[in-house]
């Protein structure tokens, strides 16, 4: 489709003029990116940061292969899970202090459920979960209410705030839903839950690195997520876990390893827990993931989330614009929110004829997003290295292959 100022012509020079005046354009030089490839997953698997190559050497060379043991001490490996926590926490509104860094997304739900039900205490029997939620979160949860006596209802998240009762322990939420992209409402949802004295529980996988949080702003409890999609940690980078800082002390792990132990090194068979946040930890921390992630987060340094969230909103707003002046009507709809309010930093277009097939074309004509069974096609942008000529060749390519 091309009208009289040529639609394609037209969008590809705002593209042209969007990326010029875009203040993270530079960032994108600190990713390794192949520029025939618009790489629209980074909601999946972000982009590696040239910074993690050089970095993860030395760790290996030096640091393992040199040092040895010593590294431990010398190299700062057993403080990284609170130092690299502390470097996360900047992105998710956390001030220093309450972010560990260790094991995945899924076992950090477990200990952050299983932990807010003792904490909310007698009487309190009831887990809430997301009934949208990316699945690993509900089958963690229904196996902490398991262990810990409490039944389970699945809700859906904007209905969180009117189902929380007298007997809610916690509410288990996904700040931004896989699937749609959907926003959830982070600080009403939490005052909603506090106003009936339960805790909640944020997995901010699909939202941290993309739009700003606010933990410690919102009061948020506890707080989980993944550092291998818009941090760039990865595949496999290790996961974090947030507790508020006032809660640490009744913070009492379904896990608790050594490494969570006041004195690890005393080797004492009786256990005591340490302060702050190591009581999240759980075993001896994965130091290659963790020192990749931490190379990885040096991209943040001088980068505002605010400047991060209005880009993406820039770009998502693009996208959508694109694909409703280059794809035939009716070929795809968006199942992701138009309101600002309510959208995370991906866009998800229901396509109900032959989605996993129109992906794999996509992908042979170099734009990579992913595909949802049955019928979602997602596009992630994560704003520190997705221009906007990305998005218009993007839209264009997926109007020539439907
Ligand atoms: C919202 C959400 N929670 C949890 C997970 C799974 O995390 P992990 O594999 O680190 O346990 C994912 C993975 O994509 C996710 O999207």
């Amino acid at each position: 489709m091309s009208d009289a100022h040529g639609t394609h012509e037209g969008l590809a020079a705002e593209a042209a003029r969007l990326d010029a005046a875009d203040g993270l354009r530079a960032h994108r030089a600190a990713f390794d990116l192949d520029d025939g490839v618009v790489y629209l997953d980074g909601n999946s698997l972000g982009a590696l940061p040239r910074a993690v190559a050089p970095r993860l050497a030395d760790v290996v060379n030096r640091q393992w292969g040199r040092l040895l043991i010593r590294s431990w001490e010398e190299s700062g490996w057993w403080t990284a899970p609170e130092r690299v926590g502390d470097r996360i926490g900047r992105l998710v509104g956390a001030a220093p202090g309450q972010v560990v860094v260790g094991d995945s997304t899924s076992v950090n739900v477990f200990k952050a459920v299983v932990a807010a039900v003792r904490m909310a205490g007698d009487g309190r029997d009831e887990i809430l979960v997301d009934a949208a939620t990316f699945p690993t979160d509900g089958y963690i949860a229904a196996s902490a209410a398991r262990l810990t006596g409490c039944r389970i209802r699945a809700v859906p998240a904007p209905d969180l705030a009117a189902a929380a009762g007298p007997r809610t322990a916690v509410a288990l939420v996904n700040h931004v839903d896989y699937r749609t992209g959907r926003l959830h409402d982070l600080p009403g949802t939490t005052a909603a839950l506090h106003g009936a004295g339960a805790l909640a529980v944020w997995d901010l996988c699909h939202s941290a690195g993309a739009l700003p949080v606010g933990l410690d702003e919102h009061g948020v409890d506890l707080a989980v997520g993944c550092t291998y999609k818009y941090l760039n940690g990865g595949p496999g980078a290790p996961a974090y876990l947030y507790v508020r800082r006032d809660h640490q002390d009744r913070f009492d792990s379904p896990l608790p390893g050594w490494n969570s132990h006041a004195d690890p090194f005393g080797l004492d068979p009786a256990y005591t827990p340490a302060d702050g946040p190591a009581r999240g930890r759980t075993g001896t921390p994965d130091i290659l993931s963790l020192l990749a992630l931490d190379a990885a987060l040096d991209v943040w340094d001088d980068v505002s989330l605010d400047a991060v969230r209005a880009k993406s909103l820039a770009l998502t707003d693009f996208f959508l614009r694109c694909v409703a002046a280059l794809v035939p009507a009716g070929r795809v709809e968006s199942v992701t929110p138009a309101a600002h309010a309510e959208r995370g930093g991906q866009v998800s277009l229901r396509c109900p004829t032959g989605a996993a097939a129109v992906m794999a074309a996509l992908a042979e004509r170099g734009v990579v997003g992913d595909h949802r069974r049955p019928d979602v096609l997602r596009f992630g942008f994560a704003p520190l290295y997705t221009t906007f000529a990305g998005a218009e060749r993007a839209a264009r390519t997926l109007a020539e292959v439907l």
